[in-house]
């Protein structure tokens, strides 16, 4: 079989998923080059910032990464056309997130991202070019990836340009907060496709730093089926274990307790059982719903309402938790001030996208609530934009507080929504003094230690425990 030496790779999309994962192909394949291109020059030009802080995501160890690769092999720029052309290799790195109107619109995904980078790649492109699907998408979308490529490539043969296209599907499955980890050392990498020649290339690539028993080569309706599985059978598991918190609190038992219980059986497993204030995170919901969509167009609708519920069981544990601080604190939280500890939807990340905190801090703004809000790393016009684009009728104020004492001053009450390491092993004493009485925590993240706060004066409700 002749092969491909990969010598240029570019990928369109700057985001989340490709500032990180090109970050570390760069890193151990120190003879490719590699272009990340977007098109909002913002967030170029926030990659290349000389201060490491402004990257325009943070992951740890994603600095030390960018420090040794960029200017030397990996290069962020919004020249498309140039590092399109220039490449062997491009993945496709974009949003895909679901559609706000037309046919589907709240279900499947909106590819029009994706078509655009397709077309961009038809007309730049030069020779022969392997084209990685990289993005979450719905299956079968390979085809229309094809399609698009090939139309675009018979006008160009009428103009006698000659190139040849092999597409790939090669989804991703970091996880935010630790994808630098997760891309250097990852439980396997799924590559889907038809072309030996273009599977081989891209599994070299891979080879620098993953063993080959953990390369699996599948067709191409399989990768992109796998992907949306994946991170459905996850999300299940956080629905599965959330409603058994609510069955604790009703019952008397003790969800930490359970989930040990439960997670020692090998078949079922430790991971991923910690109940909370439901997932966040801009896939789990939009890649289920994805799935529910196109079980539907399939004709299968008990498997879309299946799944489906996953959804509905994650909004009802987010409606469930500022139901419950409304009924602890007398039913209103009108003027009342609660800080929020923590707003990104897990810890670790800057991102807020989907995160449980802005419906919830939503209601309870709604409610006439007033609300300061610490989260170490999300700023300020990040939560703005939030509430913006959460529609409701906001009643309250919110402000973002410096620190954890600050947004604790005078407060009614605190919830806990995050799992920052800061907000663990706090002193209760000292920051109950400045609270006001009576006061509550109510922690959805398991942070605190009841005993800790036994004599501080405090009520302290947990998820998943009966108060
Ligand atoms: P993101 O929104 O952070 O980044 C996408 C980037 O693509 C944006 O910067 C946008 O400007 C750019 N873009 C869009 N159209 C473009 C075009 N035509 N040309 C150039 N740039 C363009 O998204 P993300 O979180 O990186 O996710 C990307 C894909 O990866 C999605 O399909 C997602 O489902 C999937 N994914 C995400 C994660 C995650 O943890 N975020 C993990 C695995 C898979
Ligand atoms: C998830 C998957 O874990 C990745 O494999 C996948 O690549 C990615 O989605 C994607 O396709 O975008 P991510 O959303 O970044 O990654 O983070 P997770 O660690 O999966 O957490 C998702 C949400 O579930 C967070 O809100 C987290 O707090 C919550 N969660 C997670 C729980 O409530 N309990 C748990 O036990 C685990």
């Amino acid at each position: 079989m002749s092969s491909i030496k990969v010598r240029k790779i570019c990928c369109i999309g700057a985001g989340y998923v490709g500032g990180p994962t090109m970050s570390v192909i760069a890193d151990k394949c120190p003879e490719i080059e590699v272009k990340v291109v977007d098109i909002n020059k913002e967030r170029i030009t926030a990659w290349n910032d000389t201060d490491l802080n402004k990257l325009p995501i943070f992951e740890p160890g994603l600095d030390q990464i960018i420090s040794r690769t960029r200017g030397r092999n990996l290069f962020f720029s919004s020249e498309m056309e140039k590092a399109i052309s220039d490449s062997d290799m491009i993945f496709i790195s974009v949003n895909t997130p679901t559609k706000t109107k037309g046919l589907g619109a709240g279900q499947a995904s909106d590819l029009s991202w994706v078509e655009a980078s397709a077309r961009q790649v038809a007309k730049f492109a030069k020779g022969h070019t392997i084209v990685i699907e990289k993005s979450t998408l719905p299956v079968r979308t390979a085809q229309a990836i094809k399609e698009i490529l090939n139309t675009t490539n018979r006008e160009n043969q009428k103009n006698e340009i000659s190139k040849t296209f092999s597409v790939l599907s090669n989804p991703e499955f970091l996880a935010e907060g630790t994808a630098i980890s997760d891309l250097e050392n990852p439980d396997r990498v799924l590559i889907g496709g038809e072309d030996p020649i273009a599977i081989n290339a891209l599994v070299n690539i891979y080879l620098n730093w993953v063993s080959r028993e953990k390369i699996i080569c599948t067709n191409l309706w399989s990768s992109e089926l796998s992907k949306l599985a994946a991170n459905a059978f996850l999300a299940q598991r956080i629905s599965s274990i959330n409603s058994i918190s609510a069955f604790c609190e009703a019952t008397g038992a003790d969800i930490q307790e359970v989930a040990k219980a439960i997670g020692t059986d090998k078949r079922i497993g430790n991971q991923f059982l910690c109940a909370g204030p439901g997932f966040g995170g801009s896939c789990f919901k939009k890649d289920i719903l994805n799935l529910v969509y196109l079980s539907g167009y399939f004709g299968l609708p008990e498997v879309a309402n299946y799944w489906n519920q996953v959804v509905l069981l994650n909004t009802w544990q987010q409606d469930r938790i500022y139901k419950i601080v409304l009924e602890k604190l007398f039913g209103t939280v009108n003027g009342k001030n609660i800080a929020i500890l923590g707003f990104a939807f897990k810890a670790n990340t800057n991102d807020t996208r989907e995160s449980p905190a802005i419906r919830i801090a939503s209601d309870l703004l709604e409610e006439g609530a007033l609300l300061s809000i610490y989260d170490p790393k999300v700023s300020f016009e990040r939560v703005q934009e939030d509430f913006e684009e959460f529609s409701f009728d906001n009643q309250g104020i919110w402000k973002m507080a410096n620190s954890i004492p600050d947004a604790l001053k005078e407060v009614d009450a605190v919830l806990i929504l995050t799992d920052w390491e800061e907000f663990f092993g706090l002193d209760w004493n000292y920051l109950a003094s400045l609270m006001r009485v009576p006061a509550w925590i109510f922690d959805t993240r398991s942070v605190v230690n009841r005993q800790e706060i036994e004599n501080t004066g405090l009520n302290l409700w947990k998820l998943g425990e009966r108060s």
